[in-house]
């Protein structure tokens, strides 16, 4: 397949490589590209585009049998997100219509689920986000969906749960650094999937995903955060974070949810096991690489 990677960042080139090494042509997107020796023996073709730019995307070597849209605003704030999601994905809707591919694959969040219950969410709950950068995720979503249902535009929309890896994870920098903190009781649900499930997942969307649908992409475990630290403190001989009371009204702002999410369709429908299935196995390659365990 000819593939169009756009957003070529820390899911978006870990894909780009799978995808080389299985034998397809790869094309990887973003404003900057930084090519490197791995990325052209691989066979790579790096693009520099902005997808805000509906003239950047009219130059792109089209056509392309597969598209995979996993741009991130990184720490933008609501403005960053209309402009880098939704209004993106209107670009990139208006730009691939004359020609579209077989198979469109978005990288949306599991932050478009408010509940705040710790309830068990498949890709029926309701998807009700209280922030406004929530909502512009969700509002991309029905873009897309829109445009697979009066269109036929085959677009597969992917909920990843919060990304950690090699370099990255939030929760886990903050542990390491000691500035994690436990919030109340350490009751809510943290729910998570490595680079390389997500990598695969998508993958799996690629070839399996059924055009207007929607897939969680997560591991199998959503773990309160005190079990997610206190298996830390336990590996690295450290003590708990200490506990903070809850700031409801910093919580609301933030749109902090509680809530686990369900893969079984993620297994049932695409067929994908996640290699890292709890953060366990992922945390433990981490910590073995960087020989973080504790002394003795
Ligand atoms: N991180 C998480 O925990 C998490 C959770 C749920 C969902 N997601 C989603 O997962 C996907 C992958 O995230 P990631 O962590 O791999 O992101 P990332 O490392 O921040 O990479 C984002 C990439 O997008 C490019 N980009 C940004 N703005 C662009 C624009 N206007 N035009 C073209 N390229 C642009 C960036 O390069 P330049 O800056 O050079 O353009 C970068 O290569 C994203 O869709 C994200 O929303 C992430």
């Amino acid at each position: 397949m000819r593939v169009l990677v756009i957003g070529c960042g820390y899911v978006g080139q870990s894909l780009a490589f799978q995808l080389a090494r299985q034998g397809h042509q790869v094309f990887g997107l973003s404003r900057s590209p930084v090519d490197t020796p791995e990325l052209t023996a691989a066979g790579i073709t790096l693009l520099s585009g902005d997808l805000t730019q509906p003239a950047d995307l009219a130059r792109l070597p089209g056509p392309f049998d597969w598209v995979v849209n996993c741009v991130s605003s990184t720490h933008g704030g609501a403005e960053d997100y209309q402009r880098v999601y939704f209004e993106g994905t209107r670009n990139l809707l208006a730009w691939l219509a004359p020609q579209p591919p077989k198979k469109f694959v978005y990288t949306s969040s599991t932050g478009v689920y408010g509940q705040d219950d710790g309830s068990l969410l498949t890709e029926t709950a309701p998807a009700e986000p209280p922030s406004p950068t929530g909502q512009i995720l969700r509002a991309t979503e029905q873009l897309l969906l829109e445009a697979a249902r009066l269109h036929g535009f085959p677009a597969v929309i992917l909920r990843v749960a919060g990304i950690y890896g090699p370099g990255r994870g939030y929760f886990f920098k903050q542990f390491l650094s000691g500035e994690a903190r436990m919030e109340g009781a350490g009751e809510r649900h943290l729910n998570m999937i490595h680079r390389d499930d997500v990598v695969g997942a998508i993958i799996a969307a690629l070839w399996q995903g059924q055009p207007g649908e929607i897939y969680h992409a997560c591991d199998d475990e959503p773990v309160p955060q005190i079990e997610f630290f206190r298996w830390l403190a336990g590996q690295l001989g450290r003590d708990l974070p200490p506990a903070i009371a809850p700031d409801a009204a910093l919580s609301r702002k933030r749109g902090v949810s509680n809530k686990r999410i369900s893969n079984a369709r993620l297994k049932t429908d695409l067929n994908y096991r996640c290699q890292y299935p709890t953060f366990r196995e992922g945390y433990a390659a981490e910590i073995a690489a960087h020989q973080l365990q504790k002394p003795g």
